[in-house]
């Protein structure tokens, strides 16, 4: 079971932290948050150690208060709100020290009418879940685990739009934070350098003709070391920092990431799923490629001509002849 905002103290902790967020640099006196918050001088005081023993530095004057002087890598809410550029995506942020799942999580809080936009984010997962059954390797304090709610007014067939518009917006942060160029993998995967760095595991709720909400389950290996790795995976796999041998901080990864989805989510419902569809194409360096893709022993061969508005790869065949694949794993002929 998920434990409720374990990396701070809830409530007033976290407001404290907002505050001293957000005076800019300045020293924010301790009447001042105590007044705000409606809480003891005794409480603040409290509440700014605990801040301390997480990591954040704050300093302390009798005749002017407390300022925050720098921040662990956390992935508190208020952390990665802050100077947060969204609209929809990230206008509540449920951070858990621990989650069996994020999306598991997300499914929940969906269900009990949780809004559009909402992210729950992990330090850890105990149940990580990959695709097809796999287990998600989910350790602490290295990568992010997280899930976004979305509610979009489109039929059931066509949310495979939606992976790709995850997949895309993921490429995009990744390119960003570390100057890396990943490849996107059909139909979901993200590699660098032909390594596994970050995959996704859309899941839905929908009746015959309605979306009731898609939760968008994120998992990035940001700066997970080789010894973080189980031996038997089935397919290589790396993190950012083994990529580019820089730590990537989390919480501006997960800032990035927020924005990226939220611009591409806004361009969906404004524009339709062309300007993904392109921009996949082209981030997957597919189009015009020669592949086989292999599902339960069937192997399928073509050139890969582009993707449908449900999310099948649409190869050309010998002889001219289009084949639509719902699934399977593609690899470029000769690799
Ligand atoms: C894959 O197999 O490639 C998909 C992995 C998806 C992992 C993420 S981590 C956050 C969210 N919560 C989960 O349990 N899974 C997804």
């Amino acid at each position: 079971m998920s434990r409720s905002a374990g990396m701070a103290p809830a409530g007033s902790g976290e407001k404290v932290l907002s505050l001293l967020q957000g005076s800019g640099g300045e020293f924010v006196s301790g009447a001042q948050i105590s007044r705000s918050l409606q809480i003891s001088r005794s409480a603040v005081w409290k509440q700014i150690n605990t801040l301390r023993e997480l990591g954040y530095r704050i300093s302390a004057e009798p005749s002017k208060g407390y300022r925050l002087e720098s921040s662990p890598d956390s992935l508190l809410s208020p952390q990665i709100r802050q100077g947060l550029k969204s609209g929809v995506i990230g206008r509540r942020i449920v951070s858990l020290q621990e989650a069996g799942s994020t999306n598991t999580v997300a499914f929940r809080l969906a269900e009990e009418g949780g809004e559009e936009g909402t992210v729950v984010v992990a330090d850890s997962q105990s149940g990580g879940k990959g695709r097809l059954g796999r287990v998600w390797v989910s350790p602490p304090g290295v990568n992010l685990y997280c899930s976004v709610i979305l509610r979009p007014p489109i039929q059931p067939m066509s949310a495979p739009q939606l992976t790709f518009l995850s997949v895309v917006a993921l490429a995009r942060a990744i390119e960003q934070s570390t100057g890396l160029t990943p490849r996107i993998k059909w139909p979901n995967d993200i590699l660098v350098n032909g390594k596994k760095v970050a995959g996704l595991l859309n899941e839905m709720s929908a009746e015959t003709d309605k979306v009731n909400f898609v939760i968008l389950g994120i998992g990035v290996n940001l700066n997970m070391t080789l010894d973080q790795f189980p031996s038997d995976l089935r397919h290589p796999a790396t993190s950012l920092f083994l990529e580019s041998g820089v730590t990537v901080r989390r919480t501006d990864f997960a800032r990035c990431l927020l924005q990226e989805l939220d611009g591409i989510y806004a361009t969906f419902l404004r524009e339709g799923y062309g300007p993904v569809r392109g921009e996949w194409l082209q981030r997957s360096r597919l189009a015009g490629e020669r592949v086989t893709v292999s599902n339960d022993g069937n192997v399928t061969s073509g050139v890969v001509r582009g993707i449908d508005e449900y999310g099948a790869l649409i190869l050309e065949g010998e002889g001219g002849a289009m084949v639509q694949v719902v699934a399977g794993d593609v690899r470029l002929a000769g690799d």
